[in-house]
């Protein structure tokens, strides 16, 4: 059956942990310097229509890794970029490459292309969700404790797709997640009360400091989102008071580790001292995009993903 991965909450908890172990054994082998060559001869289209340094890296390098390749599609010189409806890019890409990893504004366009698409499609981020930003996110706590039955999750910021990504992550695995987020930019109902309906043990906190309380991962991002640069200046000022700075570190539990999608606005939603202190895991976080990346791929598109 053909599967994609457009959301966490499109798989069961232990499919997720199925690829989380995955990820762990490839990145053991990469630093053994074993060959892993699963997916020979495949490619992988990818298509952006926003920025990336991490996400068009990791998935290039971690085909090439894999034995395969990767193709970089842009907007600026490709046709979707003068109006040729996602459908028809869809069907035609299915028929030249094994897989499609899309990074786009709205949630819709992405299920739209994976609708048509005959090949496994790959959310490398919406304005909605940012699923494979949490892979790494949760492949970097799982090699800092064992288990996440009984993690405590702080995030501090915008109600954005990367909280929403949180979200689904907690309703699927089932830890803890508490965001203080300033008025009106909380996460939208549209995940939030999906996850509640499913008893997921989210719930918004009144500031940072309740949020963090105790909590063994505190996670922030920026405070606009690509996309939303126009509102910089009005964002700064409601989110004052949100930044993830040495007090919020301090409420947390004594082992806690600071995870950041990146690029991060050091002094805006993170200060300095924290980013690059003892308790950031951002850099292990980055590299674990690679790792969990080339977990998806093997998982949609290797020999036991048939059927
Ligand atoms: N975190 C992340 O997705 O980074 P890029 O925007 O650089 O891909
Ligand atoms: N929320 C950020 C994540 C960047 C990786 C954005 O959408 O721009």
């Amino acid at each position: 059956m053909l599967k994609h991965f457009l959301r966490l909450t499109d798989f069961h908890r232990d499919d997720l942990l199925a690829i989380l172990d995955l990820a762990a054994d490839l990145k053991a082998r990469q630093a053994r310097g074993e060959p892993h060559r699963l997916l020979e001869g495949k490619s992988l289209a990818m298509l952006f229509e926003k920025s990336s340094t991490r996400t068009r890296v990791s998935f290039e390098v971690g085909m090439c890794q894999l034995g395969g390749q990767a193709l970089f599609l842009s907007p600026r010189d490709t046709q979707i970029g003068r109006g040729e409806p996602v459908q028809d890019t869809a069907r035609v890409l299915s028929r030249y490459v094994d897989a499609v990893m899309i990074r786009t504004f709205s949630q819709d366009t992405l299920e739209t292309f994976a609708r048509f698409s005959t090949v496994p499609v790959i959310n490398g981020l919406t304005d909605l969700l940012h699923p494979c930003q949490l892979l790494a996110d949760l492949l970097t706590v799982a090699e800092r404790r064992e288990g996440l039955d009984d993690l405590v999750v702080a995030w501090v910021g915008d109600g954005n797709n990367m909280a929403h990504s949180w979200i689904h992550a907690a309703q699927v695995l089932g830890f803890t997640l508490r965001l203080a987020c300033p008025e009106g930019y909380e996460p939208s109902e549209e995940i939030l009360a999906p996850a509640l309906a499913a008893g997921a043990r989210v719930r918004l906190a009144a500031e940072p400091l309740e949020a963090a309380d105790g909590a063994h991962v505190v996670t922030t991002d920026v405070w606009a989102s690509m996309g939303q640069e126009e509102e910089q200046s009005e964002r700064e000022e409601a989110f004052a008071g949100y930044a993830v700075d040495r007090q919020v570190m301090a409420g947390a539990d004594p082992a806690a580790i600071f995870l950041h999608c990146l690029p991060a606005h050091r002094g805006e939603e993170v200060s300095e001292e924290v980013l690059e202190g003892p308790q950031s895991a951002v850099w292990d976080e980055a590299e674990n995009r690679l790792h969990a990346q080339k977990a998806v791929l093997v998982t949609l598109l290797g020999e036991d993903s048939a059927g």
